[in-house]
């Protein structure tokens, strides 16, 4: 397994991220994370606790890959969140935007719950998968179109552990 990103420039690039998240924000306001289930929970787990002390969080699963690594196109609703976004400054962790679907999905369905604001954190992008063109505020990293797994990310729910971001072999 190549190592694309190794686990020190992710630390680094997430209190970075963190910084800017938490300065994007008027003082004294409460931001409230949405960690897409399973692969955003590592970065998740890392953001938090580089930000300010108001933050709240919650959690919601949707299945977009069948298997392996080929996108079906089809998003599911596995676990809805536990709390309302009404009047809420709203930011939808992910792991990765590759061709957008998943993230189209999710934006359109938070957005229909009239939180104060909805923005987006990926830790990875590959533009070049795009199928639809989202918003996406905070990115981590853009990367070529390689698949990847660690830092949360799998490849048939195997490597999530790793805390790093590596290639797998023969990609
Ligand atoms: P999208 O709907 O195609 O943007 O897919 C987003 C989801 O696909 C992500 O949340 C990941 O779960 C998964 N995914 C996309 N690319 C990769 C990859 O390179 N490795 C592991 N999972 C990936
Ligand atoms: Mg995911």
């Amino acid at each position: 397994m190549e190592i694309l990103i190794p686990a020190e420039r992710i630390q680094a690039r997430i209190r970075e991220l963190a910084a800017e998240i938490d300065s994007s924000y008027p003082d004294g306001e409460e931001v409230h994370l949405v960690c897409v289930l399973k692969g955003g929970f590592v970065f998740m787990a890392d953001l938090v606790r580089a930000m300010g002390p108001r933050v709240t969080l919650d959690f919601i699963a949707v299945s977009s890959y069948a298997q392996g690594t080929r996108s079906s196109g089809e998003v599911r609703m596995l676990k809805d969140l536990d709390s309302g976004l009404e009047g809420r400054h709203v930011v939808i962790v992910e792991d990765i935007v590759d061709t957008g679907l998943t993230l189209t999905y999710l934006q359109d369905i938070l957005r229909a719950r009239a939180p104060k604001s909805l923005r987006t954190a990926c830790l990875l992008s590959k533009p070049s998968r795009r199928q639809v063109s989202v918003d996406v505020e905070f990115i981590g990293f853009t990367i070529e179109d390689r698949f990847v797994v660690g830092y949360g990310l799998d490849f048939a729910e195997k490597y999530r552990n790793l805390p790093y971001i590596a290639v797998l072999d023969g990609e």
